[in-house]
């Protein structure tokens, strides 16, 4: 039996939704992480500090753990009240900014459509050290979607790194070599979050013999090659990479749709599994390294006191095939292989 002591992992991107759901998805991402980052793409996105302070308090009355803290951010559109941004910065009711450019995913077509509008909003950002946090694909229908995010890195995100080099930039769920390449040759307030299931699967899982919605995210799955180099980011400890789950539930009824939604729902069993692929990777030494510490790093904050305990025994892992909440069924993401990690009960 092996057991390791990891510190209080945090969630660097996550999806809370709104309505009965909500309760469901705090509660079990509070049961596991000791921060979350939480995305503002609600069907009205959280665009101003009244609708930010709301859903943060909303939030925390589903907490299980006192201790839990969202992190809340600001949704941003090309005419969004500067002001209101900063106030709501200052006064801790936000952490960072979501820029969606219009039209990538889930409730994005409020996002903006024009990167260098909001240029006068990124400078003032950067005065005042608010992070940007990007979902980096293009909305172009003439770009192939599995080179979305490769050419917004060229054509867009290389501009605003160049425009405002001192900027903290999170570069979200990255899913390809380029990607991690770029990251790696950028300055170090340029930094990427990795999901578990871009970590787990590529494009043929999701689409040889039969295709499986619920493998269906954005940004897309790609080649065993790219996964490959996100692993090996993700397992080598490397300080430009950490965890974010992109956890981003859909009812079963929308997936498994004509016209299905894109969202893989992971944090249940995410830190047990994320153990379980670094430890087949030899590297176990490393996972505290990519879900408890470089994230606080690269957002300058604290790494939590707290401390969890995985132990490996040789007992599966028994996964839930659906979360239900009133009725509306929920597919939770297993991974494709066996999971012997177990978090210690009592903490
Ligand atoms: O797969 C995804 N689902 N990617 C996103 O960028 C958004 C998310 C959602 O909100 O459904
Ligand atoms: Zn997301």
């Amino acid at each position: 039996m092996k057991s390791i002591k990891i510190i209080k992992p945090d969630d660097w991107h996550v999806h809370f939704r709104e309505g009965d759901v909500l309760e469901h998805l705090v509660n079990e991402t509070s049961k596991i992480y000791g921060r979350a980052i939480v995305m503002p793409n609600l069907n009205i996105p959280i665009t101003n500090s009244k609708l930010a302070k709301n859903y943060k308090d909303t939030i925390l009355k589903y907490s299980a753990n006192v201790n839990f803290k969202p992190l809340i951010t600001f949704y941003l559109t090309e005419n969004i009240n500067i002001n209101d941004l900063i106030k709501a910065y200052e006064n801790d009711i936000i952490f960072a900014v979501k820029l969606y450019p219009s039209g990538v995913t889930t409730n994005s077509y409020q996002g903006v459509k024009k990167i260098d509008r909001i240029y006068s909003i990124l400078e003032i950002m950067s005065d005042y050290k608010i992070p940007l946090l990007i979902h980096g694909e293009v909305n172009n229908k003439n770009i192939d979607v599995f080179d979305r995010e490769k050419v917004f890195i060229k054509n867009e995100l290389q501009n605003i790194i160049n425009n405002f080099p001192k900027l903290k930039i999170t570069l979200e769920h990255i899913t390809t070599r380029f990607a991690v390449d770029f990251v790696n040759n950028a300055k170090s307030n340029v930094r990427a979050s990795i999901t578990p299931h871009h970590l787990l699967i590529n494009r043929s899982d999701m689409l040889e013999h039969k295709i499986r919605p619920h493998y269906y995210c954005l940004p897309i799955l790609k080649r065993e090659e790219d996964r490959k180099a996100l692993v090996q980011a993700a397992i080598s400890g490397n300080e430009n990479f950490f965890l974010g789950t992109d956890s981003a539930p859909h009812t079963l009824s929308t997936k498994e749709a004509e016209c299905g939604c894109a969202g893989i729902f992971n944090t249940i069993n995410s830190i047990e599994t994320l153990a379980q692929l670094f430890d087949n990777c030899e590297k176990i030494e490393n996972l505290e390294k990519f879900s408890s510490i470089n994230g606080a790093r690269h957002y300058e904050i604290n790494i939590n006191n707290e401390k969890i305990e995985l132990i490996k025994t040789t007992e599966k892992l028994n996964f839930k095939e659906y979360l239900l909440v009133n009725s509306e069924k929920y597919k939770i993401f297993t991974p494709p292989f066996n999971v012997f990690w177990h978090k210690k009960s009592k903490q």
